[in-house]
Parts: structure tokens; C-alpha cells; sequence
């Protein structure tokens, strides 16, 4: 089972964070950023570099390399630990909890704000499934996690940019709270997954709830989400309102699949209230609807 990251980072000192940034700072120029790198970077004397490095690396935060050369890069441990330095920093996160939940693509964690509030920190690791195979098959597998990295930095990045927009637009989304490098902060919804949710009062009410926070996206923030699904819809317990969540893979309405995403995310939600609830909102109305061709439904 992967270690819980807020545990490894309590056992870090500030200089074990600062040789973690240098390595950081030069990975995408070197596969395994080299030990004189290192050190004439962090300003520190060689003992204390290679003290530090042998602690990171028996935490498995950085991997060693003694090749033609030495050199270390960052785990995505590491790179989980620089992520959390940040976000304590500038008071976004006061403490990590528990795992909420492991999905596809992230790990998230159920966490504390400075002022005392549930938020949950994901951890975006795009490609893990395909990665592992990579590993498996032994193929690449260096060079693959230092571009994972990124592409979960960028990943979180769009994610926390989707989140921000919606939410000035009245998209019902959970209430971002920041990010750092492939971690998205936000607040903890009190609730269930549409999917698990019991008995609503008023399923109607529901889908057009969720249907209006789609066709805001779409008309005011000009997005489509792309994975809309029982599975990314959280319902709130004490008001019973939907919650749209998992925005990565949004795409602008400009782009060419935007049209078929659309279609399907409408498809797929007024299906599920068909199939389950007898709720009958026609698609092609409900994407007239979304597409703000029609006022109302
Ligand atoms: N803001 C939140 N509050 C409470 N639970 C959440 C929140 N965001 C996500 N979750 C829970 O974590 C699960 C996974 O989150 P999600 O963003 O869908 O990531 P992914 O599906 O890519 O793993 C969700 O199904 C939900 O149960
Ligand atoms: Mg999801």
C-alpha cells in the first residue's frame, strides 16, 4: 500500500525540502539532475548534500543513479512533499487526514484548513494505470515518471482553473482553495456520490440542478466537463443539492469534440434519472436546453 504522504512530510526538515526544490528545479533538463548540480545549487557543504540525499532517497522521495555519473531525480513522493511544503506554507493546508478515496487518475485525502475546515487534497496522477504497465514491462520506466510529473502538474493545473471559473459562473462545484504544482485543494463536500445517494426527494429538481450547472458551463464559462456521470456528481445530505466533480478533462467549447462530449454528458446524466428515477426530461430537450437554445425545460 502507498505510504500516506502527509506522514513522510512531518520527518522532513527544511533543509531536506531545499535539496528536494534543486532537483525539482533542474528535472526537466536532466533525467537524473547530477551531483554537483546539486550541490553548488543548495549552497550547502558536500557532507551535508549527501547526508540529506541518503535520507531522501531511503524515503524513496529522490532515486539514485551511479552510472557514468551520479545523480538523483524526484519520486512522485518527492514531488508530493514539495507540494505539501507549499500549501502549508501559504496557509492553505493546516493538516493532511485520512485517504478519502483512490480513483482512476488521483489520491485524495480528507485534510484541515488553517481555520479549522474539512477539505479534501487530491493528488493528481495522470497515466498511473498506463505507467504501471510501463514498470511492469520494464520498458522506459525511468523516463517515464519525470513526465507523469508534469503531465499531473498540468493535470491539476486545468483542474483548478475549471473549478475557479465555474465557480464564478454558478456551476455548483466544490470551492477550490488552491494548488500546487499536481495537488488541487478544495472544500470537503458533506455528501454522497449521485450514484450511492438514496432517495431524493425531488429527482426532477435534481437533474435540472445539474443541467443548469451544465449549460452554465458551457454558455457562461465556455466549457464542457467530458466525464459527467452518477459518477462525478456529488448530492449535499443536509440540502440535497448536486455537485459537479472531476474537472481535468474538461474541454473548451471551441474544441472539436466539445459538440460530442456535450452530447454524451447529457446523454448519460438524463439516462441515469431515466433508468432509475422514471424522470422524463427528453435529451435533445435537455441539450437545447444546455446549449441555451431554449430558456427553459
Ligand atoms: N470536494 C469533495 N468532497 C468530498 N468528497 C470528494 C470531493 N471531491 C472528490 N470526492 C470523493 O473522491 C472521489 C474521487 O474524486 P474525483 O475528483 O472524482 O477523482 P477521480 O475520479 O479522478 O479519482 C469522488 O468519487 C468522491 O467520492
Ligand atoms: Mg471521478
Amino acid at each position: 500500500m502507498p505510504v500516506n504522504p502527509g506522514y513522510v512530510f512531518k520527518q522532513l526538515t527544511s533543509r531536506d525540502l531545499k535539496v528536494l526544490r534543486v532537483i525539482e528545479k533542474f528535472m526537466k533538463k536532466y533525467e537524473y539532475v547530477p551531483l554537483e548540480v546539486i550541490v553548488s545549487k543548495s549552497r550547502m557543504i558536500d557532507k551535508d548534500v549527501s547526508l540529506t540525499l541518503s535520507k531522501l532517497s531511503g524515503l524513496k522521495l529522490v532515486k539514485r543513479y551511479r552510472g557514468d555519473y551520479t545523480g538523483y531525480r524526484m519520486t512522485m513522493l518527492g514531488y508530493d512533499c514539495l507540494a505539501i511544503d507549499d500549501l502549508v506554507k501559504r496557509n492553505i493546508v493546516y493538516a493532511l487526514g485520512p485517504k478519502l478515496g483512490v480513483g482512476k487518475e488521483a489520491d485524495l485525502y480528507l485534510g484541515l484548513s488553517p481555520t479549522n475546515e474539512k477539505i479534501v487534497v487530491k493528488f493528481h496522477r495522470v497515466g498511473r494505470t498506463s505507467f504501471r504497465q510501463v514498470k511492469r514491462l520494464r520498458v522506459y520506466a525511468e523516463e517515464a515518471e519525470v513526465s507523469w510529473l508534469i503531465r499531473s502538474a498540468i493535470s491539476a493545473e486545468r483542474e483548478f482553473k475549471a473549478l475557479i471559473e465555474c465557480l464564478k459562473a454558478k456551476v455548483r462545484v466544490p470551492k477550490p482553495l488552491g494548488r500546487s504544482r499536481h495537488v488541487v485543494v478544495m472544500k470537503h463536500i458533506n455528501g454522497v456520490l449521485l450514484l450511492k445517494y438514496r432517495k431524493p426527494l425531488n429527482p426532477e429538481h435534481m437533474l435540472r440542478l445539474i443541467l443548469d450547472s451544465v449549460r452554465r458551463a458551457y454558455t457562461i464559462v465556455g466549457i464542457v466537463h467530458g466525464d459527467l456521470s452518477e459518477y462525478n456528481v456529488m448530492v449535499k445530505l443536509d440540502t440535497e443539492e448536486p455537485i459537479l466533480i472531476d474537472w481535468p478533462q474538461y474541454v473548451e467549447k471551441e474544441h472539436p469534440s466539445a459538440p460530442i462530449l456535450l452530447e454524451r454528458d447529457v446523454k448519460y446524466i438524463t439516462g441515469f434519472f431515466k433508468r432509475k428515477y422514471s424522470v422524463k426530461i427528453p435529451v435533445e430537450e435537455a441539450l437545447k436546453y444546455v446549449r441555451g437554445e431554449i430558456e427553459k425545460i
